[in-house]
């Protein structure tokens, strides 16, 4: 397999020559953090959202009480009163700290920066020294102010090298190219990469963090030190000092722009839930524990998006929130932790690159108890694909608070009141069809019509994600065969997804499934004219048999479990 950058490329570009995902509104010129999904890729994410909405909705598991969970859904609006966000936390304090190039305007996180200012070899080893490695030349202060900000005492030498690889990657990952240093850092990244998966998201916030603490001096001093460079216009010293930048996308309600017509796009899908909590009570005759899920848009102006979709500005989330007594909420969080890291293997995720990582307690949020990320090694890093939190009964005393509402639960049984404890899983589907596309991707080989061995590209879904189930084949357009072909796609089609294609040879259609990742390929030969069989090719082991063609709608189904 090639190496991990050329990975993802190839990736990036099967799924925009396929019709996974194409950039959005590309003929003028895009728009950075915003994607569009194809034939394909509409497909394959559907099939994710429907399989999660199946299993957690409809016909959720047994809980750790051994009894059916009791899920329900909701929908709620993207745009709400914007008191939501003052009572979630997000319009104060949902933001990055952020700089302006005063020359040509463009506008980077302040780590970017920090990684520009430090693009000269010598000067960033020198920084590494004296921030790693001899306190005495440190600012006063410095050092305790870091490690306050990153929860840790000190480094260790081993720390220190990792921050340094970390610190390359994170420049290779943001593909900044500044004039200086930029081909060595690309060629040593490259030989790292393999290493440097190995690493926890924690060293990589970490360092995130560190970089950001080092910026402190820019506002600090007022003005970015001299040798800052805009990696856009290349121009020296034109930043402003770093301020916050809230990353709620604004909008205005109605046909007033003033103040009072403000309102934001949602940065999640949970806060619509814990606002719509007591109308479910009131609506349902559902008892604690119970879980409300929802599927739906966020909006989140991403300072740096980047890797593909992995981190867009308008993406999916899939989310539950499962309100429960307070005293039950820790085997329900060890419960839904580790039903979630199941629910990505059962789905084809290998878990050699699955993870569940437990935070830290210094890195949890004031209001969280608990929480765990399932991560899955990308081509691009190990990164969070969805994570797992107990946030207590945070949301719903802010939402009683800032809306005079009364949040709490009533007991019938046990006559107590409470305002339940909440158990948070938060997915992201964009990163889940792009974890599912990463781990379908491989490349084997395959012999051609003459029988010599040829590259081939294929898409190993599981067969509930795969976007089309079954593709069939004339082998010629002519004798009856495109009749009897289209004969088996139409009932196959009433059924599951199926597809149709009579042109060119057919191994090149072959391939073409191959590609976008079919499980059975069925082709309607001379033989068929004799005896009713067609041949079927299994994607995986190119394996192929003969039978019945009115059999092929049971023989897919029997063998996808669908
Ligand atoms: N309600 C909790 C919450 O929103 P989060 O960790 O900020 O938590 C949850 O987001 C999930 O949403 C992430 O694990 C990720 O899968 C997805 N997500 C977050 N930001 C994203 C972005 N910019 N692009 C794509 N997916 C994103």
């Amino acid at each position: 397999m090639a190496n991990e950058q050329d990975l993802m490329e190839k990736i990036v570009s099967l799924a925009k020559r396929r019709g996974f995902i194409y950039p959005s509104s590309e003929i003028y010129g895009g728009i950075n953090g915003f994607w569009d999904y194809g034939p394909l890729g509409v497909e394959l994410k559907r099939n994710i959202k429907d399989a999660w909405w199946h299993d957690i909705v409809r016909c959720p598991a047994a809980g750790p009480d051994g009894r059916p969970i009791q899920m329900v859904g909701l929908d709620c609006s993207i745009i709400m009163n914007p008191k939501v966000w003052e009572a979630s936390g997000h319009l104060s304090g949902f933001s990055d700290p952020m700089v302006d190039c005063k020359k040509c305007k463009a506008r980077f996180r302040a780590d970017q920066v920090w990684i520009v200012h430090w693009g000269d070899q010598a000067k960033f080893d020198e920084w590494l020294a004296s921030a790693f490695g001899n306190p005495t030349t440190l600012p006063e202060g410095y050092r305790a102010r870091m490690a306050q900000k990153l929860g840790l005492a000190g480094y260790t030498a081993e720390m220190q090298e990792k921050v340094r690889e970390i610190l390359r990657l994170g420049r290779y990952q943001r593909g900044n190219q500044p004039p200086t240093y930029a081909k060595t850092v690309l060629a040593s990244a490259r030989e790292e990469a393999k290493t440097l998966a190995q690493l926890s998201n924690r060293e990589r916030k970490i360092v995130a963090n560190a970089i950001i603490v080092d910026s402190e001096p820019l506002s600090t001093y007022g003005e970015p030190p001299e040798d800052s460079q805009c990696p856009n216009c290349h121009e020296m010293a034109t930043f402003t000092k770093p301020r916050q930048f809230n990353l709620m996308f604004r909008t205005t309600v109605g046909a007033l722009e003033d103040p009072s017509a403000l309102a934001y796009l949602r940065p999640e899908t949970a806060q619509g839930i814990f606002v719509n909590y007591k109308n479910v009570l009131d609506t349902t005759r559902i008892k604690t524990p119970f879980g409300i899920a929802q599927i739906g848009k966020a909006f989140r102006n991403e300072i740096n998006p980047r890797n593909f979709t992995f981190r867009s500005r308008e993406f999916e989330q899939m989310e539950i929130e499962f309100f429960c007594h307070p005293g039950q909420a820790d085997p329900w969080y060890e419960y839904w932790r580790d039903a979630r890291f199941k629910w990505y293997v059962d789905h084809g995720l290998k878990s050699s690159k699955l993870r569940l990582r437990n935070h830290e307690k210094d890195e949890l949020a004031h209001y969280a108890r608990a929480c765990a990320d399932v991560e899955y090694e990308f081509p691009f890093g190990i990164s969070e694909l969805e994570g797992v939190a107990n946030r207590t009964d945070f949301d719903l005393t802010q939402h009683q608070k800032f809306s005079g509402r009364d949040m709490t639960y009533f007991d019938d049984e046990t006559k107590e009141r409470f305002i339940p404890y909440v158990i948070e899983p938060s997915g992201g589907v964009d990163r889940a069809t792009l974890a599912f596309l990463c781990e379908a991707y491989d490349e084997d080989e395959a012999p051609d019509e003459k029988g010599a061995m040829q590259k081939r590209t294929v898409l190993r879904f599981h067969p509930r994600l795969a976007p089309v189930k079954v593709a069939i084949f004339p082998l010629v357009r002519k004798d009856g065969m495109p009749e009897k072909a289209q004969a088996i796609y139409q009932a196959c089609a009433k059924h599951l997804a199926a597809f149709y294609d009579e042109k060119g040879a057919v191994g090149r259609r072959y391939r073409r499934q191959d590609e976008a990742g079919t499980p059975f390929c069925v082709t309607v030969d001379g033989e068929t004219n004799q005896n009713g069989t067609v041949t079927v090719r299994d994607r995986d082991t190119m394996q192929q048999v003969r039978i019945p063609g009115a059999s092929v709608l049971a023989y897919v189904r029997e063998r996808l479990h669908i």
